[in-house]
Order: structure tokens, then C-alpha cells, then sequence
């Protein structure tokens, strides 16, 4: 007889004949218990690494003729000025987390370390891996923000110096989706188009805009004491002359009704909770011109939240932090844009890890705003 194409169906303990919550005849491995246990750890091995310089430093060897790109813990500890014992630990912690190669105990960057954790890399992260996930203080008091329903020391109370760094540490990032989404989005093909970035940060959705339309003009916004980032990036990229920085709260900042071609909430809406993502959303459509567009990224939290681990920790990371952040979810954010009267609405994902929504205004004829 052939064999069953489902080999797991003949198994007489699985879930699918015995149901949930299903329990196996022998112990679970503490696997997962340990794997949250070093995730601490591991975390700070990565910043430590970042702040010793370990990573420039074996990208610096592999730019000089004739050096080779790997090295003894003892040669980096030289230039680091670092233990050589102490440093050897951490290089192979790294070497264990696949974040460096070790072969033969020399060092040298792999793929994922020269792209990443390079200053220089094309995508580099490393400014990014301190700040990502907030205030470490709000993580040891987590238990006690689920208790009282708000952290202790909620970056709303100081937002600038918070969003700063992360805005200068997400940009490049940010500004490589915002790239690649012209394949899917296709503003390169628009003339003069004006565009919105509300909550901009470095601006890398407006850059990313201005950069393929040369006649493309746009309006900045991020809160007093973040938005110099968006000052600097947009002089450093050669298009601040047609950028207007507008500071100040983008839920009171003067707009422009029907002013705008493209209207951008990148990574705002799961800080302000349902309402003010809501009142976001509304701020967007009143700006945009009857079949402009609006561009929503965010990290979206599928159905069941175990589908989308990444989504489903960084709507953690928000409420370990603010005071109405959560995780926001595809189907909700979905529903709040055909609320507000949009069509078209669909998800787009231009690099990995990164989503998108982009959601049309309909023309005149037909606009049906609630
Ligand atoms: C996660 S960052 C996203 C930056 C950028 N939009 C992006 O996609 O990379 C959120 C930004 O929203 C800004 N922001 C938060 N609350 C704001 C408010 N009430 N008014 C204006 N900007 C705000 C922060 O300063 C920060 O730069």
C-alpha cells in the first residue's frame, strides 16, 4: 500500500487526534526557557561588540592591501585596547550567535556581520541594535507596567531623546524599503508629486520620494528635538531645497487639506493606540488629493500573534514603553483605512521584515468618506 502523504496523521499523539492543549508522553526539553535566558545576554554581547568597535575593526583589516580580514583575539585586543581573555569570550559568543566566523581561533566578518553590524555596511544596523528596544530600565519593571497598565518612565514623557537616536539608528533601514517599494508603488512615475511624511524621523520615505522625482517636493514633520535629523539626512541626500520642515505634534501641526499627492505614516501608528491612529489615518486622508495615496508602515500582527514574532515583539516593545503603544494588526489597520474611506488598500512587504499598506483615495466622482 502506498505510504500516507501525511506520515504525521498516522501518529496516534499528535494534536490533530488527541486536541489541545496537547501534552507529549515524555518531558519537554528546557530548550525555549534557555533560549530566553541568553536572549539578555546575547543582546548585550552584540552592543558590547558594537561599542568596542570589534566589527569596524575586522572590517578595517580587510581594507588595507595584503592584510588578511581575520584575526587573533590577541591582535584585536591590541588595538581595542581591550583583555585579550575578556575579548576572546565575547568574540566567540558572537561566533556562537553566527554573527562572526571562527576558524582555527582567528576572527573574521561573515555576510551577515559586514552587512549589518559594520558602521559602513549597506544595511547597517549598528546604530540601530542599542536604542531598538527602548529603555532597558522599562524591561526590568515590565511586570509591574502589566499591573498598573502603564510603564513607570513612558518615553511620552520625553519623547525627543527617545526618537532620536532611533530615527538616526532605523534610517537606513527605513530609507532601503522606502527604495524598494517604488517597484510596488510606483511614485518614480509621478511628475511633481508633493508628499506628507508625518512623524518622519530622518525623513527616508520623503528622500526615498525626492530622490527618484526630481520635481517631487515634501513636507517634514517630527517633534521639536528629533526633527534636526530629518534636517541633516535631507541636506546630506541633496534634496533639502525642496523639503519644508514643518516641527511640532502631527496631531495639531497646520496641513494642507487635498494638498498632497502621497501621505506617509511610517512606524507612528502603533505608539498612539487605536484612537490616535485612527485620528492619523483621518489627518492623512483630509491632506491627500482626491486618488492620492497613503503609505502605512508598520509591524503588522497576523491573526494568531505566533504567525509574526517579529510584529508581535515590537507591538511588546511599544507597550513596555508608551503609554497607549501596542501591537497593531494587519485586519485592524486594514479596517481603519476602508473606514476612513479609503480603497484599493493592499500590503505590501518591499524588504523583509518591513510591511507596508498603501491605500488610495478614490477620485472625486466616487468618494465616499464617512
Ligand atoms: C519609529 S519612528 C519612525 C520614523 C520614520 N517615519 C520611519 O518610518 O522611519 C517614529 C517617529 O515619530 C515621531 N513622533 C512621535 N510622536 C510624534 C508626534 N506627536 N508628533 C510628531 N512626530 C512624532 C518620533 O519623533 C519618531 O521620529
Amino acid at each position: 500500500m502506498a505510504d500516507s502523504p501525511y506520515p504525521e496523521l498516522k501518529k496516534t499523539h499528535v494534536p490533530e487526534r488527541v486536541g489541545r492543549p496537547w501534552t507529549d508522553h515524555k518531558p519537554p526539553p528546557s530548550a525555549p526557557v534557555w533560549a530566553v535566558i541568553s536572549g539578555f545576554g546575547s543582546f548585550h554581547v552584540l552592543v558590547a561588540s558594537l561599542e568596542l568597535g570589534v566589527f569596524d575593526a575586522l572590517a578595517a583589516r580587510g581594507a588595507g592591501p595584503g592584510i588578511p580580514p581575520e584575526a587573533t583575539a590577541g591582535e584585536l585586543a591590541g588595538e581595542l585596547g581591550a583583555s585579550a581573555r575578556h575579548l576572546e569570550a565575547l568574540l566567540d559568543s558572537l561566533a556562537v550567535l553566527g554573527l562572526l566566523e571562527r576558524v582555527g581561533g582567528c576572527y573574521g566578518l561573515n555576510d551577515t556581520a559586514a552587512r549589518y553590524l559594520t558602521r559602513d555596511g549597506a544595511a547597517s544596523m549598528a546604530s540601530l541594535v542599542p536604542v531598538a528596544p527602548g529603555p532597558l530600565e522599562n524591561w526590568s519593571g515590565l511586570a509591574d507596567t502589566v499591573r498598573a497598565g502603564r510603564p513607570a518612565e513612558p518615553i511620552d514623557d520625553d519623547p525627543a531623546s527617545f526618537y532620536r537616536p532611533l530615527a538616526e539608528g532605523t534610517f537606513t533601514t527605513m530609507l532601503r524599503a522606502a527604495t524598494r517599494a517604488d517597484l510596488q508603488v510606483r511614485y518614480s512615475a509621478m511628475a511633481a508629486p508633493r508628499v506628507l511624511d508625518l512623524g518622519a524621523g530622518g525623513a527616508p520615505w520623503a528622500i526615498a520620494v525626492l530622490k527618484a522625482c526630481p520635481e517631487a517636493q515634501a513636507v517634514i514633520n517630527d517633534l521639536d528635538g528629533v526633527i534636526d535629523v530629518a534636517r541633516r539626512t535631507t541636506v546630506e541626500h541633496g534634496v533639502a531645497d525642496r523639503c519644508e520642515i514643518r516641527p511640532g505634534d502631527f496631531h495639531t501641526i497646520e496641513i494642507e487639506p487635498e494638498g498632497y499627492d502621497i501621505a506617509v505614516l511610517g512606524h507612528v501608528c502603533r505608539t498612539e493606540g487605536p484612537d490616535g491612529a485612527q485620528k492619523l489615518i483621518a489627518r492623512a486622508w483630509e491632506a491627500l488629493r482626491p486618488e492620492g495615496r497613503l503609505l502605512l508602515a508598520d509591524y503588522f500582527v497576523a491573526p494568531e500573534p505566533q504567525w509574526s514574532p517579529h510584529c508581535a515583539h515590537m507591538g511588546m516593545t511599544m507597550m513596555a514603553s508608551t503609554l497607549h503603544g501596542f501591537g497593531i494588526t494587519a485586519a485592524q489597520t486594514a479596517a481603519w483605512l476602508h473606514d476612513a474611506g479609503f480603497e484599493s488598500v493592499r500590503l505590501i512587504e518591499p524588504i523583509g521584515y518591513q510591511y507596508v499598506y498603501v491605500a488610495c483615495k478614490p477620485a472625486r466622482s466616487s468618494q465616499g468618506a464617512p
